[in-house]
């Protein structure tokens, strides 16, 4: 498989059918991370309406979601009835982290809050894309600016997977809208001026006119704020 021949695969104007030929065409592991955001759950509403069974859904639990999180995660599983597979910090790392440094010591350093996300996600992201050939995402252009660079389809250096991004050029006006339109179940605290939401206490609502992810790790400067999952 090279890039090329995925990019033939894919048509950003017709995502259910690039969908369907992915699933179909693709030699090797798919998988799909969901982090129940309403990216993630529109992406899960089409694999299951068009009946794909070989892609493999799976989610990173930090430990630290919010209960509105793991409401949906449930909800998620008993109206499609498809399980999705979990993901878990190793016992070790995560005890010596927080025995050697404090439950929330995120905020003391950039570099203890990377720490925490390496253990709590980025390690357990390496076991889910273990011999996985290609890796699909929520992911959107118009979430900030490193993500605005990023392609539909493309080759993942860090992970050494290919990864797909089928609503990279979708505004959250079409995100909202395909939710709307499939009744797609969806986070409420959407409702409550969460746009990105991850862990609890790194997440906080954002104001009209924010960028969309200014209410992640909102105390850091804007240029640092990914967990290593993406580049
Ligand atoms: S993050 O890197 O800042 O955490 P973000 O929340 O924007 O990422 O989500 C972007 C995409 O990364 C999601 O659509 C999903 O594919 C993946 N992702 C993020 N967090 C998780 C998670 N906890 N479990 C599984 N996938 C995740
Ligand atoms: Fe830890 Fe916060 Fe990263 Fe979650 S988002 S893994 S709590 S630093």
């Amino acid at each position: 498989m090279d890039l090329k021949s995925l990019e033939d695969l894919i048509s950003e104007k017709n995502f259910k059918d690039s969908i369907e030929k992915i699933s179909k065409s693709v030699n090797g592991k798919i998988v799909f991370s969901t982090s129940f955001g309403q990216e993630d759950q529109v992406i899960y509403h089409q694999i299951f309406a068009s009946n794909i069974e070989n892609i493999e859904v799976f989610t990173l639990d930090t430990g630290r979601l919010f209960p509105e999180t793991y409401k949906v995660w449930d909800h998620t599983e008993l109206k499609y009835g498809r399980k999705i597979k979990a993901y878990y910090p190793h016992v070790d790392e995560l005890e010596t982290f927080i025995n050697g440094n404090g439950i929330n010591s995120f905020y003391a350093s950039i570099e203890l809050r990377k720490a925490c996300c390496s253990i709590r996600k980025v390690n357990p992201l390496k076991r889910a894309l273990k011999g996985a050939t290609l890796w699909i995402t929520g992911l959107r252009a118009e979430q900030s600016e490193n993500r605005n660079q990023v392609n539909a389809i493309e080759w993942d250096e860090k992970f050494k997977v290919f990864k797909y991004n089928p609503l990279i050029h979708w505004s959250s006006a079409d995100v909202h809208n395909y939710i709307k339109e499939y009744d797609v179940p969806y986070n409420e605290l959407h409702d409550q001026g969460y746009v990105s939401i991850g862990c609890a206490p790194c997440t906080r609502p954002i104001e009209l006119g924010e960028n969309f992810r200014s209410g992640r790790w909102w105390w850091e400067d804007s240029s640092k704020k990914e967990c290593g999952l993406h580049k």
